[in-house]
């Protein structure tokens, strides 16, 4: 069944690879099945994946085909919309709901697009289902595009008043943990679209990429779409942080999250805290790329309340790479049958935390300023 082309108009992003523009996640030609990067590929093999059903959103969420919060909660919209084009009754949406939802535990933007797109469908007759379901699916891509231009808006703000307290073409040098760049959204990134913005204003912007232990994200993916844009980076190990705020040579750290609470503690990549506490000990800005669907303004304790998403011992104990004769290979690291703890995630305590940079400016962590920011959503939960 033909769906068509939603009637949206797609804004080109900034990101583009061999000069063509590229999102994470599209709508293919046919108006009906949906494409996405392979991100376990990255950064080796550039290969786009064709998803046709709900149970192919399912699995690319949960094996991480693509991951990144709002990339996440686009996919399940995809899903959905897969979903009731396959069976539109009240009872397969369900399904597709549950099946989708527990694909991956902490993210909240999951939740929050699929309780958005069930909002929407279920009032409807299942016949106007799918052509409203790819809808508010291409909807809910294009505002994240739209969320992260803002962000990266009031972000730059905070990077040109760094640079406006340096000598004239002395670089600045913002850390970043896990990837919160272009391949965790739609476009832009939330805490690459500052340093985006930054670096094609022309400020000399440079980039610490934390490595991000197990899964390599920072290796694998932020290092990447940082050289397809041209921005300076250099990739560290996890644990250099510390050091390099002690010696000065980092003036804001940026992050993203998966889930900020409505007191504004930051749930994010495993490894984010041990950075908040080095900036907090140094003086060093930490700030957090916060879009608005990230807020789940039903928990107000994060170490409490997030569920932490713990995955397979074999992300620690085996790594993936590319041999010197070009194939993908899994070596293992520890000894076999060594015993593994693997928390995908940790919560940064707001008292941390500088400052939310939101779509709608930049927001104390705290549950006054973020209902004050967001007065619909915290009225709603
Ligand atoms: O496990 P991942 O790769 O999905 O984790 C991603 C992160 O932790 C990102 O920092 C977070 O989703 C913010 S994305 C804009």
């Amino acid at each position: 069944m033909a769906i068509g082309k939603p009637m949206i108009s797609f804004h080109d992003g900034p990101m583009k690879i061999k000069g063509s523009a590229q999102r994470t996640i599209w709508l293919n030609d046919d108006g009906w099945s949906v494409g996405i990067i392979d991100q376990t590929r990255l950064p080796h093999r550039f290969e786009s994946v064709t998803l046709k059903t709900v149970a192919e959103a399912a699995h690319a969420i949960s094996h991480m085909l693509v991951r990144g919060a709002p990339l996440i909660g686009a996919t399940a919209a995809y899903g959905l919309a897969l979903a009731v084009r396959e069976d539109a009754s009240d009872a397969y949406l369900k399904h597709a709901y549950d099946l989708l939802h527990e694909t991956r535990p902490t993210a909240i933007n999951l939740r929050w697009a699929l309780d958005e797109m069930t909002r929407h469908l279920l009032p409807l007759p299942p016949e106007q289902r799918p052509a409203s379901a790819y809808q508010r699916a291409a909807e809910i891509a294009e505002e994240d595009v739209e969320i992260n231009q803002a962000i990266g808006r009031h972000g730059l703000a905070i990077i040109k008043a760094i640079s406006g307290n340096k000598s004239p073409g002395e670089r600045i040098n913002v850390l970043t943990h896990c990837n919160a760049g272009w391949l965790a959204t739609v476009d832009w990134g939330t805490a690459t679209a500052p340093i985006y913005m930054a670096h094609d204003a022309g400020i000399p912007v440079h980039v610490w990429v934390d490595e991000t232990r197990p899964r390599n994200q920072g290796a694998s993916l932020t290092s990447w779409e940082l050289a397809q844009h041209g921005v300076p980076y250099t990739l560290i190990p996890d644990n250099t942080g510390g050091h390099l705020m002690q010696h000065g040579k980092v003036d804001v750290c940026i992050v993203g999250t998966d889930r900020t609470t409505a007191d504004g503690d930051v749930c994010n990549k495993i490894g984010t805290y041990l950075k908040a506490l080095a900036a907090h000990d140094n003086g060093v800005p930490f700030y957090v790329a916060l879009p608005s669907p990230t807020i789940d303004f039903r928990v107000r304790d994060g170490v409490k309340e997030i569920p932490i998403e713990q995955r397979g011992g074999d992300e620690v104990s085996h790594m993936t790479g590319l041999t010197r004769d070009g194939r993908i290979e899994t070596v293992e690291i520890a000894a076999r049958g060594t015993p593994v703890a693997n928390y995908a995630f940790d919560v940064t305590p707001s008292r941390l935390v500088t400052g939310l940079i939101t779509e709608r400016g930049i927001i104390a962590a705290n549950g006054p300023a973020i209902a004050a920011a967001f007065p619909e959503r915290a009225k709603a939960s």
